[in-house]
């Protein structure tokens, strides 16, 4: 059955092939970027590709709460369903930059960026059930400094990146939770090392080893459609799976329901300031 799916990071690498695994599956996709001019050169691309003409494309500054609000609200004039959202988009930066809203770049980008769009179409996504998000993520093990979240006092871009991407598991565990009975679904990915230009800031032999060992994009995208679309995910929520679909446990820490919820309350705090 044809489902409607809408996945940010499409111009990057995992969300671009990811976009093309979806659109063969002849899907109706809702492409979101911050780039118009990729978004319309992506969507021409992958008609050309998959002969697959039931592609829209929506821009939104994922940084940048009021954006997000914004395109969520188009999506709801323009669609009365959503049955995925996969929430891929994610940025590493090596220097401290603060979003449009004040906030650490990586924080803002890779954690509320997909806290605020998910939690803005919650109601359709409920309202289209059996419903999934799913959430690429990283097995990260770094544990939050809440007394400085926004690297304010010290900046680490590894322990921000790190930071954003525990913040991810935290809130899927959370959401999971929260979602229970409802039959919409979510879920964190794992995508292992892929080629891409997500490290291009990172430094020194650290990078090298990362691009050394990277991958193209494909498994992991054939992976991450399959979580968003197969049947043999009906009813799985909560967990984190690999790029070889293989249900990973991710850090003891991850699981600390007390520091779930002081983030997902701090998030929701931010959200509606
Ligand atoms: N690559 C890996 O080895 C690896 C490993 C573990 C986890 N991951 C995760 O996989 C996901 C995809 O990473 P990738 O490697 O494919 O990275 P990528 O190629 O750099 O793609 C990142 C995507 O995020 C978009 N983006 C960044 N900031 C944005 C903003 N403010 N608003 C809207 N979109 C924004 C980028 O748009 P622009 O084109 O406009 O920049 C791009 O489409 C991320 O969540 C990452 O953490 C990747």
């Amino acid at each position: 059955m044809q489902k409607t799916i809408l996945i940010t990071g499409v111009t990057g690498s995992i969300g671009g092939a990811t976009a093309h695994e979806l659109a063969k599956g002849g899907h109706h996709l809702v492409l979101l970027a911050r780039n118009q001019q990729k978004l319309e050169a992506l969507k021409a691309d992958i008609i050309a590709k998959t002969n697959n003409t039931s592609i829209d494309i929506l821009t939104a500054d994922l940084s940048h709460i009021a954006s997000i609000k914004k395109v969520a609200q188009e999506v709801k004039q323009k669609y009365n369903r959503l049955d995925a959202l996969v929430n891929i988009a994610a940025i590493f930066r090596a220097n401290r930059e603060l979003s449009k809203d004040g906030l650490e770049m990586m924080f803002a980008t890779n954690h509320m960026g997909p806290f605020v769009l998910t939690n803005e179409l919650l109601d359709l996504l409920k309202q289209s059930k059996p419903a999934r998000i799913v959430t690429v993520a990283a097995p990260s093990t770094t544990k939050l400094n809440f007394d400085d979240l926004q690297g304010e006092k010290k900046y680490s871009s590894m322990y921000s990146f790190g930071g954003s991407k525990m913040m991810n598991l935290m809130t899927n565990y959370t959401l999971a939770k929260k979602l229970e009975g409802t039959n919409i679904t979510t879920n964190t990915f794992h995508p292992g090392l892929v080629k891409s230009d997500l490290v291009k800031e990172m430094k020194g032999p650290l990078k090298l080893i990362v691009n050394m060992m990277s991958t193209k994009p494909d498994k992991a995208a054939h992976s991450l459609s399959e979580l968003v679309t197969s049947e043999k995910y009906n009813g799985v929520s909560g967990k984190f799976f690999d790029f070889k679909q293989k249900e990973k446990k991710s850090s003891a820490y991850s699981h600390d329901q007390a520091m779930q919820e002081k983030l997902w309350n701090l998030s929701t705090e931010l959200s509606n300031k």
